[in-house]
Formats: structure tokens, sequence, C-alpha cells
């Protein structure tokens, strides 16, 4: 008998499955991105996953923005290379020349790009009572379905964070009080890396299990 109590077991081929998609998502920045728009029912499928993250005590802090017109995204792309100049700055020598070689966004090459913003309320917040940061990792929990949830509709998704939050928040004509947490890049793409495009350009390489758990304390 159905009940809101009934609940889903899942076999190992779909944990594996799982597990496979999560293995396989991956940074899509402009260089990989196709010209295929995405349809408005896999926008709204993909924006759904993020609904459904965790969030402290449930408040579901998050809005999204849809951006498509190409003017907005070349106000968002000047900001994006201005705090691109003043990044590449803070790194030295070959670490800098390094840098200025990577392609870090993909504003303007994907069909469509998403600001995620945090809407912080004025009044308690069940379980942020003591961290108040709980709110914007509830967002970036959202971010984080969207992104698997595109990744298994094959679709690529880039963050973009060498931004002004402030500038993109005018932009945006976004509310005083929300926070930027996440600009977003969604399009089809030509390839998939089958690892990170910063370990693949030896910009840095994936942490062992060893080198991060301690037993009981560090
Ligand atoms: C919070 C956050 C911000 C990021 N900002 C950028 C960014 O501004 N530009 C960029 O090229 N990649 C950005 N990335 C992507 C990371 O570089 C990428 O996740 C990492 O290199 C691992 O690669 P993978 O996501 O393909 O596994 C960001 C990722 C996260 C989680």
């Amino acid at each position: 008998m159905a009940s809101e109590f009934q609940q889903r077991l899942f076999n190992e081929q779909e944990q594996e499955l799982l597990f496979e998609i999560i293995k396989s998502r991956r940074d899509v920045r402009g260089n990989r991105f196709l010209e295929k728009e995405i349809e408005e029912t896999i926008i709204h499928k993909i924006i759904e996953a993020g609904l459904h993250g965790p969030s402290v005590g449930f408040s579901q802090p998050w809005e999204f923005v849809i951006i498509k017109d190409q003017k907005t995204k070349a106000a968002i792309k000047a900001s994006f290379n201005t705090e691109n100049t003043k990044g590449a700055n803070q790194f030295k020598e070959d670490k800098q020349e390094k840098y200025t070689n990577l392609k870090l966004e993909g504003i303007e090459e994907t069909p469509l790009n998403i600001a995620v913003f945090y809407t912080p309320k004025d009044t308690p917040v069940l379980g942020q009572t003591s961290m108040p940061n709980m709110g914007r990792y509830s967002v970036v929990c959202a971010i984080q379905n969207m992104w698997l949830m595109a990744r298994s509709l094959n679709i690529g998704m880039g963050w973009v964070s060498i931004l002004d939050p402030e500038k993109v928040k005018t932009i945006l004509n976004a509310p005083k009080e929300n926070e930027l947490i996440g600009y977003l890049c969604f399009g089809y793409t030509d390839m998939f890396y089958n690892k990170p495009e910063l370990e693949l350009k030896k910009w840095d390489k994936r942490k062992p299990l060893s080198e991060v758990i301690f037993e009981e304390k560090y």
C-alpha cells in the first residue's frame, strides 16, 4: 500500500550508476560548449533538482535567475575579465603563466547562465542559530544537485566565481539583501573529460582518502 512512509531502496546497479554520475561530473569551460539550446523543460528539471537539495531548517534560501540574453552575459563577462586579471596577479612566475593559459569560464559560449542567490531571512532559522553560514551552504547543496542532474542529462556546467558579486547583483537587478552564491554556465558539450581539467593541465591532483581521513582525532 502506498503511503508517505514508503521507502525506495536502490539495488547495486543503481548505486554504481550514481557513483558513475558523481565521478563523471566535470566543470566544463567555454572551449567545450556547443551552441545547441537547452529546452525549457530541461532547464526546469535542472533547477528542480536544486530544489530537492537539503537546506538548513528546510529554509530553502535560494532564488535562481535564468540568463539567456547575450547583452547581459557580455556585462557579466566584463566583470570576469577585470577580476581574472586581478586573480592572475596573485600568482607568481610559472603559476601565473599557467593561470593565464587556463580558460576559466564559459559565460558567452553557453546558451544558458543561471545565477543562484542566497535569500537571507530576518527571522531565526532552525539549525542556523549558531552557525550563520548554514543557509549559504544549503544553496551550495542545491547547486551540486543541479550539477549532477545536468551531467546525467549530458549537459555540461561550469561554475564561475571570478566575478565581482556586487557588479553581478547590479546587472541582474538583485534585491539588496540577496547574496550571489554561484554563477553557473550550462550547455551541451563536445567532451566531458574523464578527469578534472585542472588535473589534466597539471595545476593540481586529486587527494587520496589516506590524506584526508583522520581516525577519531587529528
Ligand atoms: C565553489 C566553486 C567555484 C569554482 N569556480 C570556478 C571558476 O571561477 N572558474 C573555473 O574555471 N572553475 C571553477 N570551479 C571548478 C573547479 O575548478 C573544478 O570543480 C575543479 O577543478 C575540479 O574539477 P571537476 O569539477 O571537473 O571535477 C569552481 C568550483 C567550485 C566548487
